[in-house]
């Protein structure tokens, strides 16, 4: 009973994670109908709506040359005010960021100036991190341009932190601070520097495919299939009956679900190989973990003392320990692994609801367990009663 409805549980869960993975990427570009005067040098590979201030980025990368070209197209809070699009090569936020800034000069053109932004106090013009081969920009209808060609000095990048702003005035040649609404604090981001919104991105969905695999993986072997064998566990065991099967149930859930999470942690690391540049290292480092844990699990069960041996007990104590950090850990890394792959919200809802059935059978058996157990200490005291 037990082992066919779990086991269709998890039929029907893969079946739906495939079947929204073929449904997802469908987001309606606005920057795939931008274009720009200037030629064949004004055509880029990609291009991002990006997820604030109304901005818009084109890119297209030389990836052994470590060569990237961007065109950034954003409105300035007022007409005399400025864009600015930056790398952040050690840190996600402001600070440290490798900033490009447009705005119109004393003359009325428009000057592109390149700051290395260590504080929030005013900005001086400087060096920066890459090499700036070229760059201008262009304003019109409220919207400024800043083009660039930069060489990075790290090479065979795949993906990097960016930073861009806008602000409102230039006082002397130089930006002035922008706001701090919502939209001005969330302007940042990981940009993969070889997959974007437009068509023919080459690489980009093998890419796309690769992470699709390792997510649903890992979802359906440490996100499902381990809680549900751990579930097996704990309440067949309460039921004669239920002796040994359960523990074959048990076993063979654990193993396969340690198989296929081998496999899809296997996975992990080949992208976390590829993805120079940017370490989600909380997700790797809880992943590693895990295959830690779960593999000494997998040993422990060949030195599972005999059930009346007096280090059984020790044993028992050990593999439970273990096996609740496992499921804990594996519900964590799942988040995670949503947190950095951001597919669409229906993937991470369809799993908010797998894991909450199997959550909700958790405690439905468990009220039955109790029940079952005190009933049976009562009749156990009744028979042993004179
Ligand atoms: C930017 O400024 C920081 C802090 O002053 C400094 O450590 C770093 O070397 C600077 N970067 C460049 C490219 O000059």
């Amino acid at each position: 009973m037990a082992s066919s409805s779990s086991s269709s549980l998890l039929v029907a869960t893969v079946f739906l994670l495939t079947a929204v993975s073929l449904f997802s990427p469908s987001q309606s570009a606005t920057c795939a109908s931008q274009t720009f005067t200037g030629g064949r040098d004004r055509v880029y590979t990609f291009c991002t709506d990006l997820p604030a201030l109304d901005s818009y980025l084109h890119w297209s990368y030389d990836q052994p040359e470590s060569t990237l070209s961007i065109a950034f197209v954003a409105a300035p809070t007022r007409p005399e005010g400025w864009i600015s699009w930056s790398i952040n090569p050690t840190g996600t936020g402001m600070v440290g960021a490798q900033a490009l800034a447009a705005f119109r000069d004393s003359r009325g053109g428009m000057a592109v100036k390149t700051y290395n932004v260590t504080g929030y106090g005013p900005l001086k013009e400087s060096r920066v991190w890459y090499e700036v081969k070229e760059s201008s920009a262009e304003y019109s209808g409220g919207v400024m341009r800043l083009f660039a060609t930069l060489v990075l000095p790290a090479k065979g990048l795949t993906a990097v932190n960016h930073v861009w702003q806008v602000g409102p005035s230039v006082t002397g040649g130089v930006p002035d601070k922008h706001e701090f609404k919502a939209g001005n604090m969330k302007a940042k981001g990981i940009l993969d520097l070889l997959r974007g919104q437009s068509n023919g991105a080459a690489g980009g969905d093998s890419k796309t495919n690769k992470r699709n695999i390792h997510g649903i993986l890992n979802v359906v072997s440490w996100g499902i299939m381990f809680p549900i064998g751990i579930v097996m566990a704990r309440y067949l065991r309460t039921f004669p009956s239920a002796d040994p099967a359960w523990f074959y149930l048990h076993v063979s859930c654990q193993v396969s679900a340690y198989a296929i999470g081998v496999a899809g942690w296997a996975t992990g690391l080949k992208l976390g190989s590829e993805s120079k540049g940017v370490t989600y290292s909380y997700h790797r480092n809880i992943g590693i973990a895990l295959f830690v844990l779960s593999t000494l699990q997998v040993f422990a069960l060949l030195l599972r003392p005999k059930k009346d041996h007096k280090y059984r007990l020790y044993w028992n104590i050990y593999h439970h320990g273990v096996g609740y950090s496992v499921l804990i850990l594996s519900i964590i890394n799942v988040f995670k692994g949503f947190d950095i792959l951001k597919p669409e919200p229906k993937w991470e809802n369809a799993y908010i609801i797998v894991i909450g059935i199997v959550g909700g059978v958790a405690v439905l058996l468990e009220a039955i367990t109790w029940t079952v157990v005190v009933r049976r200490r009562k009749s156990k005291n009744q028979s042993l009663s004179p």
